[in-house]
């Protein structure tokens, strides 16, 4: 397996509009196992979400219902089956912060697996980044897990300035990081999980779609920086401009 150039001709299964909805929807919800086996967001939570959130309650002591102000509003850009979204709000639950998450993606599949998960503090709606955009929308904390590797370099752009204009704080997309090991380590570990899911063939061409910190870098430009923060894992990490 040649993995030192991205495979960007690979398409992902779950990709094609017209694959099988049953295995579809089982990939999706079976991403709540895989991503907490090896996305590391409750990481992230640690060095990134928590210490903004615990600022952001330094700053505003007086809990912000009782202030007639709305919460910290953190937004999911192509949630997919919601799992990640609902797993850093029980995280944020826990260590007591107001948080209303609101989780998005325009494929309507994705929307429907996500749906089951909502709860009082986390919505989730069918929609791209571009409608949210242009609606003028804005959040305190914008994310995104697995999403970049899927877009060629325009539709990259485009998401990266669009998380960016949605967000008066961190920016934070995290996603694989290209390598042999990872490669080998996904084939041998998914075996007992991909079983009637795309797991197995989408995530091998994830990996082989999916960048080395210094070309996603140079991809993103300014004012990206792109962090390891897991075994297998990168994070672009930006400030928000809205
Ligand atoms: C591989 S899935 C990742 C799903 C989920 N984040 C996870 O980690 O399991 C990528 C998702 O990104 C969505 N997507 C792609 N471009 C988007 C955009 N501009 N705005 C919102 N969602 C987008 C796709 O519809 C797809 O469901």
């Amino acid at each position: 397996m040649n993995l030192r150039e991205r495979d960007t001709d690979l398409r992902e299964l779950m990709d094609d509009p017209d694959c099988d909805p049953i295995r579809l929807d089982a990939t999706l919800r079976r991403f709540g196992i895989v991503n907490r086996l090896v996305s590391g967001w409750a990481g992230v939570y640690r060095t990134h979400l928590r210490p903004y959130l615990t600022a952001h309650r330094a700053a505003h002591p007086t809990p912000a219902r009782a202030a007639g102000r709305p919460p910290v509003r953190v937004l999911d850009i192509g949630c997919g089956g919601g799992d990640v979204i609902e797993r850093l709000a029980q995280l944020a639950r826990r260590d007591g912060f107001d948080v209303e998450w609101l989780g998005i993606d325009p494929d309507p599949r994705a929307h429907a697996a996500a749906s089951a998960r909502a709860w009082r503090d986390i919505t989730f709606r069918c929609a791209d980044s571009a409608t949210l955009r242009a609606e003028g929308d804005a959040f305190d904390i914008v994310l995104s897990n697995h999403v970049l590797h899927h877009l060629d370099t325009a539709q990259l752009q485009g998401f990266a300035d669009d998380s960016l204009a949605l967000s008066r704080g961190p920016v934070l997309h995290g996603d694989i990081r290209r390598g042999h090991r990872a490669y080998v380590l996904y084939a041998a570990g998914i075996t007992p999980l991909a079983p009637g899911t795309f797991l197995r063939t989408d995530g091998l061409r994830s990996i082989r779609r999916s960048y080395r910190a210094e070309e996603l870098a140079q991809e993103l430009g300014r004012p990206w920086r792109v962090e390891t923060p897991a075994p297998f894992r990168l994070l672009a990490v930006a400030a928000g401009r809205a």
